[in-house]
């Protein structure tokens, strides 16, 4: 039997539910806020996932000086870094305002106390995996820890009203104890993604309940720390010769952000029994997949070559409309014959060398057409608008091929295609 109860929940009309956000806490960092449709909630919980020497510690640390700037106190709990390194960073990066309160404690009650003491209107927690509540049993940073910490701390930026953000590592498998247990119970999930030894990083919300999922920031990281990018489209295009064999140009979709990438590929004849696959940027797997692809279908030999691919600038493609993109740099590598100029490469291979129709193929036209692209090459399936470009169709591998390198000779087509 359900009892009626004093505190028992009350309904309200849908229309006069408040969806007022104006309480929103822009921290001014331009990518950042974007990613974060706005700025920082009071009460919402951030999670501010990525690998080591992603930059999270670095953006966090800026983030909380520019909201301290404003005269907001911010509270910033680290658990990783003794405080004296925390302010040795924020020194050099100038990140250091008067109201940014540092506490080194790995306690998530004392810091549950700290909050409550100094009543913040931005509480930072870097990171959730050194958290540890006493009351729990469980390693640090293991899965009933980090669920402890965290429901501790969500709650408590519900009550008080505080913007929390807690930046929890993930490793580049995403199994980690930490942010996958934890998606579920904040409010927005970024990730931020890139290579140590690049200075790009993309800021994605995988998930956002004050704002829209998929949008990305892009940042770089200098020896001031993380800049705001506005235009990302040509830091994953190198500037090698136009004309140079084993290069391709395509619009890969991250979040829900087109970019430009270029693709590369180097062949090399090999004296190994198993030649050598070196891939940076792409995943390895599907490398292969082309790669058979390519000699079953195009008749483009392999087996006996080295085969080196890469991305530009470290960013690692997943979005399989890239795939059309490497098979133009593989084949042109391999025939030393360069793709078409002023090219854009869209689609998905099939096992059956078909190219299959890819997601998003308007704005990423869009997107081509904005950076003076003229062509694409692009699924014979598609059937939207051309954006203004000049638009190539292939239904399989030979016919996108003979599209691409004009000075290469491929199989005809299979019939009844
Ligand atoms: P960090 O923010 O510590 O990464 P995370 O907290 O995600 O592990 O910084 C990662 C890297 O960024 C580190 O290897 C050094 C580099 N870095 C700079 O290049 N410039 C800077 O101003 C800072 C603070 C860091
Ligand atoms: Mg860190």
């Amino acid at each position: 039997m359900v009892a009626a109860r004093a505190d028992a929940a009350t309904a309200q009309r849908i229309g006069e539910v408040s969806t007022d956000h104006a309480a929103r806490i822009a921290t001014g960092i331009e990518q950042l806020d974007l990613v974060l449709g706005g700025g920082l909630v009071p009460g919402a919980v951030v999670l501010m996932g990525g690998e080591p020497g992603a930059g999270k510690s670095t953006l966090v640390l800026q983030a909380a000086h520019a909201v301290a700037v404003q005269g907001r106190s911010v509270l910033y709990a680290t658990g990783e870094e003794s405080a004296e390194q925390v302010a040795l960073r924020a020194r050099r990066l100038r990140a250091d305002a008067a109201g940014l309160l540092l506490a080194a404690t790995t306690d998530v009650v004392q810091l549950a106390a700290l909050v409550g003491e100094h009543q913040p209107s931005v509480v930072v927690v870097d990171s959730v995996q050194t958290m540890r509540h006493p009351d729990h049993d469980g390693i640090v940073g293991g899965t009933t820890q980090v669920r402890a910490a965290a429901a501790l701390l969500t709650e408590l930026a519900k009550r008080l009203g505080a913007a929390m953000i807690l930046v929890g590592h993930v490793t580049k498998e995403g199994t980690l104890a930490g942010p996958r247990v934890l998606e579920h119970l904040v409010d927005v999930v970024c990730e931020l993604d890139g290579d140590r030894h690049h200075a790009v990083r993309l800021l994605c919300a995988t998930k956002n309940r004050y704002g829209a999922a998929g949008v990305v920031g892009c940042f770089e990281m200098t020896g001031a720390g993380l800049q705001s990018v506005r235009d990302a489209s040509r830091l994953f295009v190198g500037d090698g010769a136009a004309g140079t064999p084993g290069v391709a140009l395509t619009l890969a979709v991250h979040g829900n952000r087109p970019l430009a990438c270029e693709v590369q590929a180097l062949t090399v004849r090999s004296n190994l029994t198993h030649p050598r696959r070196v891939t940076s940027g792409l995943d390895p797997t599907r490398v292969d997949l082309i790669l058979a692809v390519l000699e079953r279908h195009a008749d483009v030999r392999l087996a006996d070559h080295d085969v080196y691919t890469s991305t530009i600038g470290g960013i690692r493609l997943a979005d399989p409309a890239v795939d059309l993109a490497l098979a133009v740099a593989l084949a042109s590598a391999r025939l030393a014959v360069p793709a078409a100029a002023e090219l854009v490469v869209l689609g998905e291979l099939g096992l059956a060398g078909e190219v299959r129709r890819v997601a998003h193929t308007e704005q990423r036209l869009t997107e081509a057409a904005r950076l003076g692209i003229s062509r694409a090459l692009l699924p014979a399936a598609y059937d939207g608008p051309d954006q203004g470009l000049r638009l190539l169709r292939a239904h399989d591998l030979p016919q996108a091929l003979r599209a691409a390198l004009p000075g290469g000779t491929f199989p005809r087509s299979e019939p009844g295609r």
